[in-house]
């Protein structure tokens, strides 16, 4: 049964969550305040990069279903839901920073006309939902009854419509069940299992998925970095792990650690909330120095590759993103590298094939090529920063050949050593055994 939905924000979240929700055929309006973000839409340009979203958005706005605008008002006419897609930075130390989320709360108390359901899907600390319920009373000009629900978002960049549409559950928490059965119905037509519970527990399974995703993250970089010490290759060590059904084979891929608008800000938003309670979260602050160190293992490798100092070298970066498949560089390592490396006076050029607008907007000292060719032109070093498909098949040959020296420092382990030094290359990688050396090189087969 087709409804009526209004979503606040057209970021990441809100354009994919009001898309996809149009998509399933009901009508929504996005909303957001940014009238140049609305202006784009309206022209049919999509102000993010997320593979698919452009032509589904063309689609049903062609049909009919979904509309944007900047005012409230118009969006909330008909509609029986509001979700809240807005960005919630991290913000003094780390607590997450709610402002936007208030003001939509602000904007929905005073132009909405008649009872509707306020979803949070935005990742909001635990608490949030009844902070936003005090708003909406306070803020509404007459008493409108309204629910407040939680409704957590779990999608990837990059694979943010796949995820939307096949999720592994939708997790609903409220102090009204029927308003959580409700918001249940809209998702009825994909066909998954459906969580309710209260509030507060929705709101922590969000942060308590994102923390332990990261933590399986930085507990494969620290099994990387016993593997560097003792010849083992942690890629096959994953593979090993993986095929218990107990740990599973996602997430395992030792490299330059997590990055982007979520695990970053969803980790310190929980050490956060932990530490204002009063209890001690020893391992999240773990997974976070594990991730910062797994960055600065790059400068690590390319100092004891470059005679011990950076200044003058010249380092091409192969991606800039923080994953592929995204524009987004948000706690991206590669940026977070080059500006390591243009700290130690190294010259930095980067390549990526999609960030690169919002990379040089982050970093103008950075210098951007349009291919890993020209990357490699005079370069002392390469670092795979960002595991781009297309950098797993170049002529590596060609590379070589245009390089001052053939060091390449893999940081998402997309090569094969054995390959990479049959090739002529200075390779390293993170943890893969057989650049392991105790004062002399061993084959990858260790003999
Ligand atoms: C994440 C969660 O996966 C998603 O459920 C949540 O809703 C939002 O945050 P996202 O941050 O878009 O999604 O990307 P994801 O694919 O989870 O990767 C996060 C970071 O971890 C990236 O920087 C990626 O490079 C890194 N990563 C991921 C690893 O370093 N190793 C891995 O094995 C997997």
């Amino acid at each position: 049964m087709k409804k009526n939905i209004a979503v606040a924000g057209t970021g990441y979240v809100g354009l994919t969550t009001g898309t996809c929700f149009a998509d399933l055929g009901n009508r929504v309006t996005c909303i957001d305040i940014n009238p140049d973000k609305i202006a784009m839409l309206e022209r049919g340009e999509v102000p993010i990069y997320e593979p698919g979203l452009s032509e589904m958005i063309t689609r049903n706005v062609k049909a009919g279903r979904l509309h944007f605008t900047t005012d409230y008002k118009t969006a909330l006419e008909e509609a029986e839901y509001v979700f809240i897609c807005v960005g919630t930075p991290s913000g003094v130390d780390g607590e997450a920073d709610l402002r936007y989320v208030r003001m939509a709360a602000e904007s929905i108390a005073k132009t909405m006309t008649h009872p509707i359901i306020i979803v949070n899907k935005s990742t909001v600390p635990v608490g949030t939902g009844d902070w936003v319920a005090d708003i909406v009373h306070r803020s509404q000009p007459k008493p409108i009854p309204f629910d407040v629900v939680s409704c957590p978002e779990f999608m990837r960049e990059g694979s943010a419509l796949y995820d939307f549409m096949n999720p592994d559950r939708v997790v609903l928490g409220s102090k009204n069940k029927d308003a959580a059965e409700k918001v249940a119905q809209i998702h009825i037509p994909l066909r998954t299992r459906i969580i309710v519970t209260d509030l507060r527990t929705a709101e922590m399974i969000k942060y308590a998925s994102n923390a332990f995703l990261a933590t399986k993250i930085s507990f494969i970089n620290e099994i990387a970095a016993i593997c560097e010490k003792m010849g083992a290759d942690v890629n096959e060590v994953a593979v090993g792990m993986g095929y218990d059904k107990r740990i599973g084979p996602q997430f395992l891929n030792a490299g330059l650690g997590y990055g982007g608008s979520c695990f970053p800000k969803d980790v310190k938003a929980l050490e956060h909330m932990a530490l204002v309670q009063g209890s001690h979260p020893a391992l999240l602050r773990a997974v976070m120095d594990i991730n910062r160190d797994a960055r600065r293992w790059v400068i690590f490798q390319l100092r004891a590759l470059l005679g011990g100092q950076l200044n003058h070298r010249k380092i091409g970066l192969l991606g800039l993103a923080f994953k592929p498949n995204t524009d987004d560089i948000r706690e991206s390592p590669a940026l977070e590298i080059a500006r390591m490396l243009q700290y130690e006076g190294a010259l930095i050029t980067g390549y990526d094939p999609v960030a690169m607008g919002n990379a040089s907007r982050d970093n103008p000292e950075l210098r951007l090529v349009e291919s890993a060719y020209e990357l490699a032109d005079g370069a002392d070093a390469l670092v795979v920063c960002t595991e781009w498909n297309e950098f797993k098949q170049v002529d590596f040959v060609r590379i070589k050949e245009s390089m001052k020296q053939p060091i390449l420092v893999d940081g998402r382990n997309i090569y094969e050593p054995d390959m990479m030094q049959e090739l002529g290359f200075i390779y390293r990688a993170v943890g893969r055994g057989s650049t392991f050396t105790n004062g002399h090189e061993f084959a990858h087969n260790g003999n």
